[in-house]
């Protein structure tokens, strides 16, 4: 699918050369210059991807590869909110599964999936780093920690009213 937006090179010069320079090989500015990618479309496209690879002076699927393995990036369009649970060992064994099954529930989409409405992208991710509160997850890379069942149905209509 082609997309009709304005290049990262257009878009974003000064700071894509700023990158680049910090690096003597190109090619290890990949994942810095995704991020920059994400950060102005709000997700990678296959576009975005060759787009990417001409920058950096890789293939598009040397792309693909960085794009599927690391979790932060988002292959679709995400909802206004992306709440990422954890699911690592700390989390998994103080209830964050139980969290996630929960989300479903609330939002009526599965793990991976956007509302209809476009509000809500729910996902379960790796270690966020908040293991001494856990369960712990983002939301729009903000962490909540000691999350309850309960809690989430707080946050959820307190980001429902914002969103209004
Ligand atoms: S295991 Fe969940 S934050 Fe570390």
């Amino acid at each position: 699918m082609s997309e009709e937006r304005r290049s990262l090179a257009e878009t974003c010069a000064g700071e894509l050369q700023e990158i680049l320079s910090r690096y003597l090989d190109r090619r290890s500015a990949l994942l810095p210059v995704l991020q920059l990618a994400q950060r102005e479309y709000g997700w990678i496209s296959d576009d975005t991807m060759r787009e990417v690879a001409r920058i950096v002076g890789c293939r598009p699927v040397d792309v693909y590869e960085a794009v599927t393995f690391y979790s932060i990036f988002h292959r679709q369009p995400p909802g206004k909110y992306v709440l990422e649970v954890c699911r690592t060992l700390s989390c998994a064994l103080l209830g964050g599964r139980k969290l996630t099954q929960h989300l479903e529930e609330r939002l009526g989409i599965r793990c991976g999936e956007t509302t209809p409405d476009g509000l809500f992208t729910l996902r379960e991710v790796e270690c966020i780093g908040a293991c001494s509160n856990a369960p712990a997850m983002l939301i729009n890379n903000r962490i909540y920690e000691d999350l309850t069942p309960e809690k989430l149905d707080a946050i959820l209509d307190e980001l429902r009213a914002e969103a209004m």
